[in-house]
């Protein structure tokens, strides 16, 4: 059976990039403009119907929880004042059935999915960096949706790749490329996490969008540890090597938010996009771009 039904949001970093904020207030709580980041990613999964979700956080994380839960008072405040639109932005946090785990030993990627292992067991899971950020608009295909059809149709793992050049290839994992198909779908042959410029396969790298095939956790959980890690990347290119693992491009826009550069564009083009602010967004910008 192909069908993907649960996901993983990895969210436990300490977000040491953001400090002071992130002393008291969780990362995946760093907003883009009104929204928090974990809930951008949360629905991203609406694309595909996914909404049973667990959340692998770092211990003292109570607030991300509260944001996905029931707030009476919140709630009803609204709806004696008759604030629909308002009720409607609160009542839309909690339309997943979110479930979460604390990460309590810091052991990288490969350890925070298998603190979900009580929950996916051996089904098949997508897998969302809270790190990143992925748009799509108009008539674009969200990433997350190709992945999943790529993955119901062959039955096997899948993983989304954007184009990167020069030094940036170092930032991310790479992968070597077996063959493609007319639709972009890459067969991929190799992987190789973090090459230096010369060991790079490819100018393809792999950004935080993943659907994973039901054998992944069990192959996660016999990997021996390299120092305090187990590596996610071990266990994908094993499944290269046995020619069962694919990679997509993507349409649209990733957004790295883990990374102070990248969470400034964030909120600059969702600002721009919005109904609420954009207009004057536009204007604001075009006058402080004369000034610099
Ligand atoms: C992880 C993966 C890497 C991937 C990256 C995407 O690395 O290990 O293969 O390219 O996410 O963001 P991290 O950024 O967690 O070091």
């Amino acid at each position: 059976m192909n069908k993907v039904k649960k996901a993983i949001i990895p969210a436990a970093g300490l977000g040491t990039r953001f400090l002071p904020i992130t002393k008291a207030v969780p990362k995946p709580m760093l907003s883009v403009l009104d929204k928090p980041t974990i809930q951008f990613i949360a629905e991203e999964l609406l694309a595909v119907g996914i909404e049973d979700i667990v959340i692998v956080v770092s211990p003292g994380s109570d607030v991300i929880q509260k944001h996905f839960g029931k707030a009476d008072d919140l709630e009803n405040r609204l709806l004696s004042d008759g604030k629909k639109k308002l009720l409607d932005i609160a009542l839309a946090t909690r339309k997943f059935n979110v479930t979460f785990v604390e990460q309590k030993i810091p052991n990288g990627l490969a350890g925070a999915i298998l603190c979900a292992e009580p929950f996916v067991k051996d089904e098949p899971f997508a897998l969302l960096l809270g790190d990143e950020l992925l748009y799509a608009e108009g008539n674009e295909t969200p990433c997350i949706k190709r992945l999943v059809d790529v993955f119901e149709k062959t039955g096997k793992s899948v993983i989304a790749t954007m184009e990167v050049f020069g030094d940036d290839v170092s930032k991310y994992g790479n992968i070597g490329i077996k063959s493609e198909d007319e639709d972009g779908v890459m067969q991929v042959s190799k992987i190789v996490e973090k090459p230096s410029v010369n060991e790079a396969l490819s100018n393809n790298a792999i950004i935080g969008r993943y659907v994973l095939s039901g054998e992944v956790m069990g192959m996660l959980k016999t990997l021996t540890p390299k120092g305090n890690e187990i590596y996610l990347t071990d266990v994908l290119d094993e499944l290269a090597s046995r020619g069962d693992l694919y990679a997509s491009g993507f349409e649209g826009t990733r957004y790295d938010v883990g990374d102070k550069l990248g969470y400034v564009k964030a909120n600059v083009e969702f600002a721009l996009r919005s109904d609420e602010i954009g207009a004057e967004t536009v204007a604001f910008i075009k006058e402080l771009a004369e000034k610099l």
